[in-house]
């Protein structure tokens, strides 16, 4: 296969599937004959090959609903919805009878008597709405059932979008969506009521709900009930207008109605919406937050965003978080970078590029030649794109000379990839969500999956909620993923590896281990076994303070999974033993078999946008583009061919040893791209340090961010949305952005901006999109070979590894691991315990990691001003009982000590930490948790252990506000239930299916 092909059937996206003409069902519609796939609905069946049948409730992302009644068929003389139709051989459907079609027209009055249609002043008339353009179908020309007001005022209370009772045709959509795709499961419709409306919290406001804003409902709305605030009085030219004069000309509109009929009022509001294409843009982008990959096309007018809408996201379907769904606003904040800045003494001043260019340029000339080119070294950025972590790798090695080169997943993957290239042999997910959802069990190892990837983790709450998935969950958190687990795990911190073993043990010595896949499929099971002697289940029991009939049960749930993924991220990874824990869940996973096929695999999820690619880029010190290494005189003279110059093969310094190099005094000059590295990085204080004992500072970025404090020159870069390029996701999906907006004037995109570097230096690139830099860089690693823009146009994606014919694979290792021999290989690992240990001064856990509202330290959802409002600053999260015995209550101040450094934050007490650990999100600059971190790290990578922190708790008098606000989400109550639940529609009275004439809907 070329690349991914999607097909949809009933109403699931199945990417890669081939089409199956061998299995195809002949159906007579309309007398025309057709063929459906096996299992095909109806109504899908229609929609591909081209009929138009009304539809109005149906979503293929949701299924049937059968809310709406408006895809009446015929078949065999009865009438039934086409949606909830499955086709099978031989059937015959008429469309075209009259007898349906009045059945479908009397369905939709039902339907517009509870929407009054003012297309030409809504700002849904974009050509997209579904009640108009049935109304246009259907040929509507008057209501048989006037439209009859709700008595219900309109709901404002989200920052982000409102509902309008009077519009809501009690479809049902947004209900599905909620309950069972988002599976936030807020909203219902209060069927039994006189006057259904949906439902917050069961009778909340919005505001006061669970409702995380996460777009689902508003995206899949078929009309304006639901809509984004930032598209009200902006999308329509007739639409920004007062209250009273859109109330007048809505009165106009259904003055003349009864005389002239829907159809010239479509027509005028048809000319209209056609009048908004030459102003609305509509643009596609990769969300800039986490690693997911969820893409949708950007609604601008000008410089406002007026949506984002996801449609048909090869990861993510019509999915969003928060962030990618409303976390724009810091695109036009104000205090965006526009000038490069130049460090005089301790201020900065503004100079034009040209100065700053050539100052960066001869100051890296002059450190070069007197400290000789490992005196510089160079950080991408996991928000930047492929093509840009290509060219600042590009530019440390080819044209400064040294491997001095990394990027920010050295704080968070680089544990997992080691666990997987010491296995399996690739650095990266083993399949794709898809193959996530279709586990029968998933396990979650140290991640907040429904805060920190939330969209993945709408996937697994879904499977498991409606496909019987099973879930166990193992954190020291009860985070929301814990909550819904059929198992939860709370072992002591730093022992994963432990229990990890010991199950791995147990299912050996009890014949639950999947002896053919070892067999044929695995080295090194004899060395392997023997290391597992010290891993006995009263072992893991004691070290990790979890029952052995609870780790028993684990064991066999495994052993009978027919297919288990594993998902793990930080909680795993920043430990001290991050490579080795990775390493055991990997063997975990061979010595169940549960790898080569669907529903198998290791899934370390990753954090940022591009974390994946910006280490597929080459931005690591150990290997060039495409994970070959330095040290390889066959890579590096490919390179060199292609480069016309010479590589240094010596293996470079990484994000860790630079900051221990500046202290040493062996590194003199730094140039960071995008990473607010003085306060993401742990124990912030000796990196903050580090920094101020530079010679030369160059800090890239769009918002004058704490690092740049430390910097001698500033540049001004953009964001994701002023730019083109490629984002490579945590399962090895490729996706193209295109640039939604000109740079603001004075910023330049990062590969631009290392390019004019690079050509002061005389490196002479004349890269003049970053196309050709991808057409490069796949020309250079086997593993892109198949790479290039064309392959990637519109909403196409590609997983890696590609062949050069442009075939990818979503799923790795289908036919053998990427070893020589194809075989994958089981790594002995042992356990030492955390080296960051709790004593009586220290006397508390610390934990850290992500909120679902704010990305990292906050330095762009903070500018978002609802998220602002939801979740205004960070806090530390404390158990009631803790709490109890410190005379503690939310909103104490407290000074949190470490033996690094303090931090002063707010209490916020809850059960979902227990005990003596500390949770405290990660979002704040001024009191970053990492303040309070070390610079303990795993051996293997370096990559700090974030995770394992003691702290001295100091109760101060002061008491302020809890820190999180009663809007917050995670006060609501959510009401969850089987979806919209339409039996409870038709057992109402004034319910009755459609073809028997009209009934009085009782007012
Ligand atoms: S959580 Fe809120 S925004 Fe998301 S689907 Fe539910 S109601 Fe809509
Ligand atoms: S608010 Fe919900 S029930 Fe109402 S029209 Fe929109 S999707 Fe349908
Ligand atoms: S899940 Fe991740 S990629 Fe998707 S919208 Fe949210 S932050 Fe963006
Ligand atoms: S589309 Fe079939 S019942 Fe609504």
């Amino acid at each position: 296969m070329a690349m991914n092909t999607i097909t949809i059937v009933n109403g699931k996206r199945n990417e890669n599937s081939p089409t199956e003409s061998s299995a195809e069902i002949p159906v007579l519609i309309d007398g025309s004959r057709h063929t459906a796939q096996p299992g095909e609905r109806l109504v899908d069946l229609i929609n591909r090959v081209g009929l138009k049948l009304s539809q109005v409730c149906y979503h293929h992302q949701l299924g049937p609903i059968q809310t709406c009644d408006t895809c009446l068929v015929e078949i065999g003389g009865q009438l039934v919805r086409a949606c909830a139709t499955t086709v099978t051989s031989g059937m015959s459907v008429t469309t075209a009878s009259s007898k349906a079609h009045a059945a479908r027209q009397e369905a939709f009055d039902r339907i517009l008597v509870n929407h009054m249609l003012y297309c030409t002043v809504c700002d849904n008339n974009n050509g997209n709405c579904t009640v108009h353009n049935t109304t246009k179908l259907l040929a509507i020309e008057h209501q048989q059932i006037p439209f009859k007001k709700k008595p219900y005022a309109v709901d404002n209370t989200n920052p982000f979008y409102r509902y309008d009772p009077d519009q809501c045709i009690l479809c049902g959509r947004c209900v599905e969506a909620c309950q069972n795709l988002q599976v936030n499961e807020t909203l219902s419709i209060n069927w039994e009521d006189p006057h259904p409306r949906v439902q917050w919290d069961g009778g909340s406001t919005i505001g006061e709900s669970s409702c995380v804003s996460c777009g689902h409902c508003i995206t899949v709305c078929p009309c304006n009930a639901l809509m984004e605030k930032s598209m009200l009085g902006q999308a329509g030219f007739f639409t920004g207008i007062s209250k009273e004069s859109l109330d007048g000309m809505i009165d106009v509109v259904k003055d003349v109605e009864p005389e002239t009929g829907y159809g010239a009022i479509l027509r005028l509001s048809e000319i209209e919406s056609a009048m908004r294409e030459s102003r609305i843009r509509r643009t596609k982008t990769v969300c800039t937050y986490c690693g997911v990959g969820c893409s949708f096309d950007v609604w601008t007018k000008d410089r406002h965003i007026l949506k984002v809408e996801p449609a048909d996201g090869p990861t993510n379907g019509v999915s969003t978080c928060i962030k990618g769904k409303f976390g724009w606003d810091y695109v036009n904040a104000p205090d965006r970078l526009t000038k490069p800045l130049i460090r005089e003494g301790d201020k900065f001043r503004e100079a034009s590029w040209d100065e700053a260019l050539d100052l960066v340029a001869r100051r890296f000339t002059e450190i070069k030649a007197q400290h000789g080119p490992d005196s510089l070294a160079f950080i991408s950025s996991s928000k930047c794109t492929n093509e840009e972590s290509y060219l600042m790798q590009k530019l440390a090695r080819a044209v400064i000379g040294t491997n001095n080169i990394d990027n920010c997943s050295r704080y968070c993957q680089a544990p997992a990839t080691t666990g997987l290239f010491r296995t399996v042999g690739y650095g990266g997910d083993s399949g794709s969500i898809r193959d996530i959802e279709n586990a029968s069990l998933v396990l979650i190892i140290g991640s907040n999956t429904a805060e920190s990837h939330p969209v993945l983790a709408t996937r697994v709450k879904r499977a498991h909620k409606l496909h019987g998935q099973k879930l166990i969950v193992s954190d020291l958190r009860e985070n929301e993923m814990a909550r819904r687990a059929d198992i939860f795990l709370h072992p002591k911190p730093a022992t994963d590896l432990v229990w990890l073993s010991a199950i791995t043990r147990y299912l050996l010595e009890n014949g639950l281990a999947h002896d053919d896949f070892l067999r044929q499929w695995v080295n090194g099971l004899d060395e392997y076994k023997k290391t597992l002697a010290p891993f006995t289940m009263e072992f893991a029991s004691q070290t990790c303070g979890l029952p052995v009939e609870t780790l028993e049960k684990v064991a066999h749930m495994i052993a009978e999974a027919s297919g288990v993924c594993i998902l793990w991220a930080m909680g795993v990874t920043q430990q001290s033993q991050g490579s080795d824990t990775s390493t055991a869940i990997s063997n975990l996973l061979l010595v169940t078999g549960n790898y080569m096929r669907t529903g198998t695999g290791a899934y370390p999820l990753r954090g940022h946008n591009n974390v994946q690619g910006a280490g597929d880029s080459g931005a690591a010190p150990n290997t060039v583009p495409g994970y070959q290494s330095v040290d390889d005189p066959e890579v590096r003279a490919r390179f060199e061919s292609a480069w016309k110059v010479k590589l240094p093969s010596t293996k470079g310094l990484d994000n860790h040893q630079m900051v221990d190099a500046i202290h040493e005094g062996k590194l003199k000059s730094l140039y960071l791209e995008g990473e607010e590295m003085a306060i993401v990085d742990s124990n912030a204080n000796h990196v903050a340090a580090a920094f101020s004992k530079l010679d030369f500072f160059v800090v890239q970025d769009i918002f004058f961010s704490t690092t740049c404090r430390f910097a001698d020159v500033v540049l001004p870069a953009t964001p994701s949305l002023e730019k083109e390029g490629t984002f490579t996701s945590t399962e090895r999906r490729i996706q193209r952005l295109y640039q939604v907006f000109e740079p603001i004037p004075g910023s330049r995109p990062d590969w631009k901006i290392t390019q004019d570097i690079a050509n002061r230096l005389n490196a002479n690139w004349n890269y003049a999109h970053p196309s050709e830099i991808m057409s490069e860089m796949a020309s250079l690693a086997p593993m892109l070979a198949g790479v290039n823009y064309e392959r990637l146009e519109g909403y196409k994606s590609l997983q890696w590894p590609v062949a050069a014919d442009g075939s990818d694979q979503p799923l790795l290792y289908t036919k053998k691991f990427n070893f020589p021999d194809g075989k994958a290989r089981l790594f002995p690992v042992s356990w030492s315990g955390p080296v960051e240990k709790s004593n009586t001064e220290f006397d508390l856990h610390l934990n850290n990691g992500r909120l679902l509202e704010h990305f990292h330290e906050g330095n762009l959802t903070y500018r978002v001003k609802g998220i602002q409002e939801k979740t205004p600053d960070t806090f530390v999260e404390i158990s009631p009982e803790l709490a109890q015995e410190r005379g503690v209550q939310s909103g104490t101040w407290l000074l949190l000590i470490s033996r690094y450094g303090q931090v002063r934050v707010r209490a916020l007490v809850t059960d979902r930490v227990s005990g003596r650990e500390l949770y405290m999100p990660m979002n704040s600059t001024e009191s970053p948790v990492n303040r309070l971190t070390s610079s303990i790290t795993d051996p293997v990578t370096h990559t700090p252990a974030f995770k394992e922190a003691s702290v001295h708790m100091q109760v101060l008098p002061e008491i302020g506000e809890t820190p999180l606000p009663r809007v917050n989400p995670r006060f609501g109550h959510p009401t969850p239930q089987h979806g919209v639940e339409v039996e409870r529609k038709w057992k109402r009275p004034d319910y009755h299916f459609p073809g028997n004439g009209l009934v009085q809907i009782k007012q």
